[in-house]
């Protein structure tokens, strides 16, 4: 037998209607907001210095998918925008700031410099340093300490030894493998003193890396480079060359740092730049970020991740 419903029946149901869809909409509103991540502060919502467990590693190997996004973002400190140039500045604005360079690190940084003083013996500056730019090195370090398989850092250019010393101090289980043609004469001084410091941690190769690399690889198949720096010649040919050897001892998903590129200077652009982009366009390098300090361009850096789809001869 049915009935007519009594309405007065009917409001417990509406109310549950109601609060059912309310949650609904709140919920799709959340997640479209966290799809959007407009700006920089809502990416940093992640914690930029949250550590990543071996559950999240594929996040790192995709830069493109929303998480990968967020993890990247939050090592940069700002959204990131592969493929197009960002402005160095701003990872400076975000993270220096807020997070600097720890302890751990300046108590090593500050003997560094004073030995640096005394083996700079004709009082001029040394080459130029990528530890000169605080949010340049607040990236690699944030790279270096929340990627935790990251073990072997590559790199040629060697200089000073500031760019090896923060690689180092990062975290104990690193070694670093560096090559460099050594024609300052501050540089074999600075690798002793690096040596002491870390025994047994650091390796130097020394000699015009075009030669030196290819042996080494040859010698030394079983490294595994987790961090490939170009730093060293900053030419069309030598940078192409290094990164080409180094890629030799790495994997899909080695993080491939190059230095100085972008940068206004139009040999910069055509020889770093012309190594990245040729690289980028075979698809050898899964580009992450790039940027350029302020509206002169100056000299910034760029990193990705190595995919091994070709041979390199
Ligand atoms: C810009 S500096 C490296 C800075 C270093 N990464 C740092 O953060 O302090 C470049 C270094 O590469 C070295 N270099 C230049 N051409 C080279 C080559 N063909 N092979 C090896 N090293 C080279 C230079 O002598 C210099 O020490």
């Amino acid at each position: 037998m049915v009935g007519k419903v009594e309405p007065r029946l009917l409001f417990p149901f509406l109310w549950v209607l109601l609060f059912v869809g309310i949650l609904l909409i709140s919920k799709g509103l959340h997640f479209h907001e966290s799809l959007l991540m407009t700006s920089s502060k809502e990416v940093l919502n992640v914690h930029p210095l949250a550590p990543i467990n071996a559950k999240h590693v594929d996040l790192i190997n995709n830069p493109f998918t929303l998480e990968g996004h967020m993890f990247w973002s939050s090592i940069v400190g700002m959204n990131i925008t592969p493929g197009i140039f960002d402005d160095c500045r701003n990872l400076a604005g975000e993270l220096t700031s807020r997070h600097p360079l720890p302890k751990v690190f300046h108590d090593m940084y500050g003997p560094f410099k004073s030995k640096l003083k005394t083996v700079l013996s004709d009082g001029k500056p040394p080459e130029g340093y990528s530890l000169k730019y605080k949010g340049e090195s607040l990236v690699f370090w944030n790279i270096i300490t929340r990627i935790p398989h990251i073990e072997t850092v590559c790199e040629t250019g060697f200089n000073t030894g500031s760019g090896t010393l923060l690689w180092l101090t990062a975290k104990p289980n690193v070694h670093v493998y560096s090559f460099d043609i050594g024609d300052h004469p501050y540089a074999k001084p600075m690798a002793d003193y690096i040596q002491e410091q870390f025994p047994g941690r650091h390796n130097i190769t020394w000699g015009d890396s075009t030669k030196t690399l290819p042996l080494f690889v040859k010698k030394n198949p079983r490294i595994q480079c987790d961090i490939i720096y170009v730093d060293g010649g900053h030419t069309y040919a030598v940078s192409k060359k290094d990164f080409e050897n180094f890629s030799k001892l790495g994997y899909t998903g080695s993080v491939v740092i190059l230095d100085n590129y972008p940068d206004y200077r139009l040999t910069f652009m055509k020889d770093l730049g012309g190594m990245w982009e040729d690289n980028r366009r075979l698809m050898n390098i899964l580009e992450v970020f790039k940027c350029t300090y302020g509206r002169m361009r100056k000299q910034g850096f760029s990193f990705g991740l190595l995919t091994k789809t070709t041979t390199h001869t």
